[in-house]
């Protein structure tokens, strides 16, 4: 027999105004709930940022160096980080699924290191994304490269999938061998992802004018690391990113290829959501080092 409710006192509580629900992160408050949720697991929803770790290189160049046994030298450090960006091949094979982190998940591909790295392909459905409950796909965009305009559309039917299924595209400007970093370049890059589309773009930092690409982007920006730098100059970059504008960090190789993983993808997180100066974050990366059982293995 159905609960008699009409003798219930009742709360709606009509003098007290239902307020707009806020959201956290610049230019996304205007997606579907979906879009919105799987976007706050990859960025902390009490800081708006990420600490995304990068570790899809073997898509294109094989077996990196720090990635050789994802098992053994990434797995230990996913508790650490906000999302795991990874190829679906790497994330069924080695990562378990009790994973409390966001997944991004490599949705682009085709060449390797010794091709033409612009020729990229879409490499994934997004019915495997939602099979595989991942928060984004990523998709590489070559802007000014010979194959530029295949993958800015690579990029767009993501975006077009990702919106039947509530996935948000994450876009990767890459550089290629040859195109320079600067402000003006990345401006444009990431402007064009955005516009076209991508809900996350990434990009890599550069020391004049990055204030002005985050600040053009209208969505938000995560930076990649790039090439492994001492890991003092890795943190002051990060922090200086940060400090621009940029909403969290997507690194690999300063995390994975540092002697010490653990400990600096903890100085890196003290930076991106405790704005821990970046000597500060250095120091406590040096303490947590000397504490640490082991260096990462080589071998
Ligand atoms: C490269 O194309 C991949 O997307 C990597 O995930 C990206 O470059 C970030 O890794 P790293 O910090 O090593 O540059």
């Amino acid at each position: 027999m159905p609960e008699v409710d009409s003798m219930a006192p009742k709360a709606f509580q009509p003098d007290v105004l239902q307020e707009p629900v806020p959201y956290l992160l610049k230019g996304s408050g205007g997606y579907d709930w979906g879009m919105r949720y799987r976007l706050s697991r990859i960025f902390r929803p009490t800081t708006g940022r990420t600490v995304m770790l990068a570790v899809d290189h073997g898509y294109f160049q094989g077996p990196t160096t720090g990635l050789e046994r994802i098992d053994l030298s990434i797995v230990p450090l996913l508790p650490l980080s906000d999302a795991l960006m990874v190829t679906r091949g790497v994330l069924r094979s080695v990562i378990p699924s009790d994973l409390a982190s966001a997944v991004v998940l490599r949705a682009s591909g085709g060449p390797s290191v010794l091709g033409e790295l612009s020729d990229e392909h879409v490499a994934m459905d997004m019915s495997d994304a939602v099979r595989l409950g991942a928060s984004a796909v990523a998709v590489q965009v070559f802007v000014g490269s010979e194959h530029e305009s295949r993958t800015v559309t690579n990029m767009t039917r993501l975006v077009d999938a990702g919106y039947q299924v509530g996935i948000p595209v994450l876009g990767v400007t890459a550089v290629g061998r040859d195109l320079t970093r600067d402000a003006r370049y990345l401006g444009l890059a990431t402007r064009m992802c955005a516009e076209l589309g991508a809900q996350v773009v990434k990009t890599y930092y550069c020391d004049d004018g990055f204030e002005q690409v985050a600040a053009g982007c209208p969505v938000p920006i995560v930076m990649a690391g790039g090439k492994k730098l001492g890991e003092a100059d890795a943190l002051i970059m990060a922090s200086r990113a940060i400090g621009a504008g940029a909403s969290g960090v997507d690194m690999g190789r300063n995390i994975f290829q540092s002697r010490f993983p653990e400990a600096m993808i903890k100085a890196v997180d003290a930076v991106v959501h405790g704005d821990l100066r970046p000597d500060h974050a250095f120091e406590m990366y040096q303490d947590l080092s000397q504490s640490s059982a082991q260096p990462a293995s080589a071998g």
